[in-house]
């Protein structure tokens, strides 16, 4: 059986962006692989975090994780900092890493903007610390999205550099996992940008802990256009949006999308079904949905974080079960690369 590793950074408000990009997708990993999910904390901090929101933040990943459908006996949850063979590998992946490679870094370029010289040296070795979370439990397969592809490529690279620099076949190859048409949510008030933690306003996006009245609202206000919905002659062969029909209507391809991803069902699908119906009936079936799918995990999600030593519990167990698995593999990193051992 192949072993996921997979993390999410506790930065910021959960939304449908991370539960339809990557969080539904961990659960149905389960039955398949061996799972290791974790709170990335270390790689939170790469950017200023305040103490008391990160804890809050970590929690609420967790929280997520959980209530999602992440079965904490079978998968292993936990969060980055509480097993120390992270660190250490990373520092290990500074000195394999070629300072070209982590030029060539898009999401480096992106956080760091114009101010590079006033970021974090952190942020700079980020990707680093991505390869050591992956390879310190030798995963055989990432789920990434579209944007962590060039991290997953790098991981590999290192992965092989090491292996070439010290002579051995220890470390593998780890595949990415990119999921069929992996949904990308966009915002509700702009569908040409993402739907992200960071827009100012709340309406922009549904958040994983929304009630549901919360939902509702931010569907009915969703931005629109004046036409009915579209037919089966704006997708193309693979089943995917036309691009001129995405920049010509980009509100209704997202509408459309977060339909399909919560209902279970194709673009097409949801397409035949909703074809020529205006948009405030499309909403009302919208909202049908996402109050059916999101409710239960947002209100499943505010117990569990009300009961906050129940969650350290989980993650302290998933603590001793990682390390169980990182530290025999970083014994052997220390044997390979001429450390002596106490
Ligand atoms: N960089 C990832 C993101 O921003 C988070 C992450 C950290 C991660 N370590 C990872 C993802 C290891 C997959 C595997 O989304």
């Amino acid at each position: 059986m192949g072993r996921i590793f997979s993390g999410v950074q506790p930065t910021g408000n959960l939304h449908l962006g991370n539960y339809l990009g990557a969080i539904r997708n961990f659960v149905q990993l389960q039955g398949d692989y061996e799972c290791i999910y974790c709170v990335v904390d270390l790689h939170a901090i790469t950017l200023w975090q305040d103490p008391t929101k990160l804890r809050a933040q970590t929690r609420e990943i967790a929280a997520a994780f959980i209530a999602a459908g992440i079965d904490p006996i079978n998968s292993i949850i936990f969060n980055q900092s509480q097993v120390p063979a992270h660190a250490e590998l990373a520092w290990i992946f500074n000195c394999v890493a070629r300072m070209g490679w982590l030029n060539r870094m898009t999401q480096f370029k992106d956080k760091a903007g114009k101010h590079r010289e006033n970021a974090s040296v952190g942020l700079y070795v980020y990707p680093d610390l991505m390869a050591a979370d992956i390879l310190t439990y030798k995963a055989t397969h990432v789920p990434v999205g579209e944007d962590q592809k060039q991290h997953l490529e790098l991981t590999r690279d290192i992965a092989q550099k090491f292996n070439n620099d010290f002579e051995t076949d220890f470390f593998p190859l780890t595949e990415p996992l990119i999921f069929g048409a992996a949904t990308r949510v966009m915002s509700l008030r702009d569908g040409s940008k993402k739907m992200s933690k960071s827009e100012e306003s709340d309406l922009s996006r549904i958040n994983m802990t929304d009630t549901d009245d919360e939902i509702a609202k931010k569907i009915r206000k969703a931005k629109t256009d004046p036409d009915p919905l579209p037919g089966l002659d704006c997708l193309i062969e693979n089943g995917q949006f036309e691009p001129a029909f995405e920049r010509a209507r980009p509100e209704a391809a997202n509408l459309i999308s977060i339909y399909a991803a919560l209902a279970g069902v194709s673009l097409s699908a949801a397409i035949g079904e909703t074809e020529g119906q205006q948009f405030s009936d499309f909403k009302r079936l919208l909202t049908d949905v996402a109050v059916e799918k999101l409710a239960p995990i947002g209100s499943e999600m505010r117990r569990l974080q009300d009961a906050p030593d129940h969650l350290d519990e989980i993650l302290r167990d998933g603590r001793q079960r990682a390390n169980a698995i990182a530290q025999p593999i970083l014994q052997d990193v220390h044997q390979i690369v001429g450390f002596l051992r106490p």
